[in-house]
């Protein structure tokens, strides 16, 4: 039997350069600088407050830009979703699943998940009505295909916004605290499927988490925001970032250790460190 084999390249399919961001100029972080490289799952952690949403909102172009740019596949995000004339193949080209879900609670889970393709594509009602299907069965919720998101568990109407930001099978898939408030088996669960259609479909994720069990299972690398230095105080796997001797702050994030994160943070950044991917090929 043939299994199938990740798809991870070198190549950059997100380029965040210099990124600031500020709500009524009060900065929340400033000068983030990374890559994603096509076909890795990348999770942006750290503390709450620290602007994780933040930056995944303007990843998505749905947040204003203080400084810098976001560079995905070949458009820069501020030019195309302010109205450029790229940006509904770009829309074609990214899912989201925001942080509580986000369906829409008067309509049944089949008409949440059909709606990227009646925005975006010029399916026939029917073969609508078929994909939405499908991706509902690869999530496990063919059966609650009529039910409004009400009626179902937290962790199904996790699964809907999932199959939902896969609708239009994307090239990236952008994921808001896809497991938080779930148990632990219904999240390793949720981390299971993201690794399923990572490997099988070659689709990259950024996810937006700081559940360690999950970074642990999933992530390719980790960038770690943290809220009281504004910035982005290290990027790397996360097993680099739990032994680094080089950032005190992300050694105490991995070791969950309040007290030694408040003394880094006085002590001020470290520099930003990272080393290549981890099985990564050209
Ligand atoms: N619409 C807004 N208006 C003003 N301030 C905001 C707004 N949205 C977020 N903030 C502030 O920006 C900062 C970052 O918020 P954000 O939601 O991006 O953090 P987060 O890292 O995702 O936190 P969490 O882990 O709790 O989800 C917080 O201090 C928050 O209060
Ligand atoms: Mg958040």
């Amino acid at each position: 039997m043939e299994v199938a084999r990740r798809v991870l390249t070198t190549e950059p399919i997100i380029e965040v350069k210099g990124l600031s961001a500020e709500y009524g100029g009060q900065l929340i972080y400033d000068d983030v600088t990374f890559q994603v490289k096509r076909g890795e799952i990348f999770f942006i952690a750290g503390d709450s407050g620290g602007g994780k949403s933040t930056l995944l909102r303007q990843m998505i172009g749905l947040q204003p830009i203080a400084r810098g740019s976001i560079q995905i596949c070949e458009w820069d995000i501020e030019r195309e979703l302010g109205g450029g004339a790229s940006a509904p193949k770009l829309y074609h080209e990214i899912g989201v699943a925001f942080q509580g879900g986000a369906l829409f609670g008067s309509r049944t889970i089949l008409e949440n998940v059909r709606l990227p393709l009646e925005q975006f594509t010029p399916l026939p009602a029917k073969l609508m009505d078929f994909v939405a299907l499908t991706k509902l069965r690869l999530v496990g919720l063919e059966g609650a295909a009529q039910k409004l998101p009400a009626e179902l568990s937290g962790g199904m109407q996790k699964r809907a916004a999932l199959a939902r930001a896969l609708a239009l099978d994307p090239q990236i898939v952008f994921l808001d605290e896809p497991s938080a408030g779930l148990d632990p088996l219904t999240s390793a669960g949720l981390d299971a499927l993201i690794k399923e259609f990572n490997r099988d479909l070659g689709t990259t994720f950024v996810v937006v988490s700081h559940e360690l069990p999950s970074i642990f299972a999933l992530a390719d690398r980790v960038a770690l925001l943290a809220a009281s230095m504004h910035r982005v105080v290290a990027i790397d796997t996360p097993e680099a970032l739990r032994d680094n001797p080089r950032s005190a702050w992300a050694r105490a994030f991995f070791h969950r250790d309040a007290t030694a994160a408040q003394a880094a943070a006085i002590k001020g950044p470290s520099p930003t460190v990272g080393t290549p991917m981890k099985g990564a090929s050209a």
